[in-house]
């Protein structure tokens, strides 16, 4: 049986208790930490940088999930050298995707690819042996609390598919609108790890409440 991984993205987190999120994720239960870097030209928003993570890295033992919603990511990756366990970079901003992640190895880290709605599988093809994750966007990037696009959970089960055709061990994350609604269909697609924002981070429960109905919902 697959262990699915519960990634909590910190995206709809109150920001002004950051530090204190961050613990409540990791108390309640939490695989990894995702964490949204927008730079305002890939994507509207911008949310944090380096430093912000750096100050992160001293107030949990959580991993690390970098998600580089920027343009040129190549040139940020060496800013998380220390802090970041897996970095993603988009497809649909690296022209040189392999080197790219071959530059993220070489630091240590795992390297992903993350591909948008819009972008076709085969863009991402020929780099399958060069990644540790792929991680599929089922929303178009750049907010938090966005509805799945439940089409995408298709292109999750065709990549998996392409993913066990090549006895990749890479994991294959989604990203966008996870809800214990349809987590288990995230599974059932292929996805092991999820990234839960506003499904984690909301007024309506506990970040550990919320945590553990995910894992039910997956179980269910
Ligand atoms: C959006 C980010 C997501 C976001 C997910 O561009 O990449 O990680 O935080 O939030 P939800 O789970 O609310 O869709
Ligand atoms: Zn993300």
């Amino acid at each position: 049986m697959t262990t699915v991984k519960i990634a909590p993205s910190i995206l709809t987190a109150d920001f002004g208790r950051l530090a204190d999120e961050v613990r409540a994720a990791e108390l309640g239960g939490a695989d990894m930490l995702h964490l949204d870097v927008m730079d305002g030209r890939f994507v509207p928003n911008i949310t944090f940088g380096a430093v912000v993570v750096d100050a992160l890295r001293k107030v949990t033992r959580l991993p690390f999930d970098l998600h580089l919603m920027c343009v040129e990511p190549e040139r940020l990756i060496e800013q998380y050298a220390d802090t970041a366990d897996t970095i993603n970079v988009h497809i649909e901003v690296s022209p040189h995707i392999n080197r790219t992640l071959d530059a993220i190895r070489r630091l240590g880290k795992r390297a992903g690819v993350c591909i948008n709605p819009g972008t076709s599988i085969s863009a991402i093809e020929e780099s399958i042996p060069a990644v540790d994750q792929v991680m599929v966007m089922t929303i178009n990037p750049g907010w938090g609390g966005q509805q799945m696009i439940p089409e995408q959970l298709d292109k999750v089960a065709r990549i998996r598919r392409l993913l066990d055709e090549a006895g990749s061990p890479a994991d294959l994350m989604i990203d966008g609108g996870v809800k214990t609604g349809n987590i288990a269909s995230c599974v059932h697609a292929g996805a092991n790890v999820l990234v839960c924002g506003s499904s984690v981070y909301n007024d309506q429960r506990s970040v550990a409440e919320n945590i553990a109905d995910l894992r039910r919902a997956v179980r269910a």
